[in-house]
């Protein structure tokens, strides 16, 4: 966020290539960004929503109708895939470990974030945690990229 002339405004990096399949990232980056989309809940994560820094590694742009209130029509995202029913790298699990629950929840709830998407955040966050996601903090659907 910057105080720009007319008010606050916000400002976001460029990145100069359009995104690839999922496939043809790292094994890692495919498991760290699937990660971030399972804990904050993305439900827009099609494929003109990632694009390519240019050390090759993804970057995920169009967050915003990440942290649900609910179940909604389910998450999405392309690189959920890579972290079902595997176990995390451990270089994905001590990322996931840095973050504190308490200050996710400030954050969000300082956003506006209601106490259903806060809670359902914590728990995402708590099962990325353990190492192993199976989607059990998520009650609802996965949606099918066809459904886009
Ligand atoms: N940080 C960025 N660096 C480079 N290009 C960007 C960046 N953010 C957005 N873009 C470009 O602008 C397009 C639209 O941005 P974004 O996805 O945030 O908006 P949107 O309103 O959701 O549009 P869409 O309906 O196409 O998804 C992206 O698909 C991308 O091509
Ligand atoms: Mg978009």
């Amino acid at each position: 966020m910057i105080d720009g002339p007319d008010g606050p405004g916000s400002l976001q990096d460029h990145v100069p290539e359009p995104g690839r399949f999922a496939d043809d990232y790292t094994t890692l980056d495919r498991q760290m960004l699937g990660t971030l989309d399972y804990i904050t809940g993305q439900t827009d994560r099609h494929e003109l929503n990632v694009m390519t820094q240019s050390d090759g590694r993804p970057a995920a742009i169009d967050n915003g109708l990440a942290f649900p209130d609910g179940p909604g029509d389910g998450l999405r995202s392309e690189f959920l895939p890579a972290v079902f029913d595997a176990p995390l790298d451990d270089h994905v699990v001590d990322a996931v470990r840095r973050l504190s629950p308490d200050t996710l929840a400030t954050i969000m709830r300082r956003h506006g974030c209601s106490v259903a998407a806060v809670d359902g955040a914590l728990a995402r966050l708590d099962e990325a945690a353990s190492g192993f996601i199976t989607g059990r903090a998520w009650p609802g659907r996965f949606s099918r990229l066809e459904d886009r």
